[in-house]
């Protein structure tokens, strides 16, 4: 594999061009057509995955059996490290949304590699920090009454993940199907269709088939963010 590839992974960036070689050899590669399952919850699991292309939703079923949509990551990101570090079964789904490559690694390479190259632990904390952050903030957002703030802080949450800024604004290329939203809202898909309308019509988002611009980020950000 060529290295190249790796450097692009955050969780690797510090590494040397002899680390990376060493990892690449480690890594077996895989990929999953668009919808196919790539984890189910309460799998047993030995196996950590990066995104090199596409994205995944991260979900669970709830008890009335309704989809909860906790992340959605896509390229450089990994999951998987959950049961190779608490050695519990798999806490949540992974779903292709999109064609998408993963590059994986077996839990004792994993482990090895987090004592001999502490940079991967003090990546792999950071955005553990940052998915406990997030998290919080959606349980915050979900608590909140109106279906407004939840479609709204949805979006933001997106944006963050899959946006591209540009001169104030941001656009999302493929946003999620309304029903993804729900599900991530907390909300129906009735609600969300009704939500983005308003949004469209106060002049805040532009819409334009799945891809969806946030006109003014740092005052949708301000009026909405939990
Ligand atoms: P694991 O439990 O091994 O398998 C499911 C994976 O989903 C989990 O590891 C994490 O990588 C990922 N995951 C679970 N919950 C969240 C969350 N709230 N945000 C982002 N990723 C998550």
């Amino acid at each position: 594999m060529d290295i190249s590839l790796l450097r692009q992974i955050p969780l690797f960036e510090d590494l040397s061009d002899d680390e990376l070689a060493h990892i690449a050899q480690l890594i077996h590669v895989k990929t999953y057509e668009k919808n196919k399952v790539i984890l189910l919850e309460e799998d047993l699991g030995d196996t950590l995955f990066i995104i090199s292309k596409g994205s995944v939703k991260i979900s669970r079923i709830n008890e009335d059996g309704k989809e909860v949509i906790l992340s959605i990551l896509s390229d450089g990101e990994f999951f998987g490290e959950m049961s190779i570090l608490d050695g519990e079964s798999r806490s949540a789904n992974v779903v292709a949304l999109e064609p998408s490559e993963v590059f994986m690694l077996k839990r004792s390479d994993f482990l090895d590699m987090l004592e001999k190259y502490p940079k991967i632990s003090i990546h792999l904390l950071e955005e553990l920090a940052r998915r406990l952050r997030r998290s919080d903030q959606q349980i915050e957002s979900l608590s909140l009454s109106d279906a407004e703030h939840r479609v709204a802080n949805t979006l933001i949450r997106l944006a963050e993940d899959l946006g591209v800024h540009f001169k104030g604004s941001v656009t999302i290329e493929e946003i999620p199907l309304q029903q993804d939203i729900a599900n991530m809202a907390g909300t129906s898909r009735e609600t969300v269709s009704r939500m983005l309308k308003m949004l469209e019509n106060k002049g805040l988002i532009t819409r334009d088939g799945r891809k969806l611009i946030i006109n003014n980020y740092l005052e949708f950000y301000r009026n909405f963010a939990t």
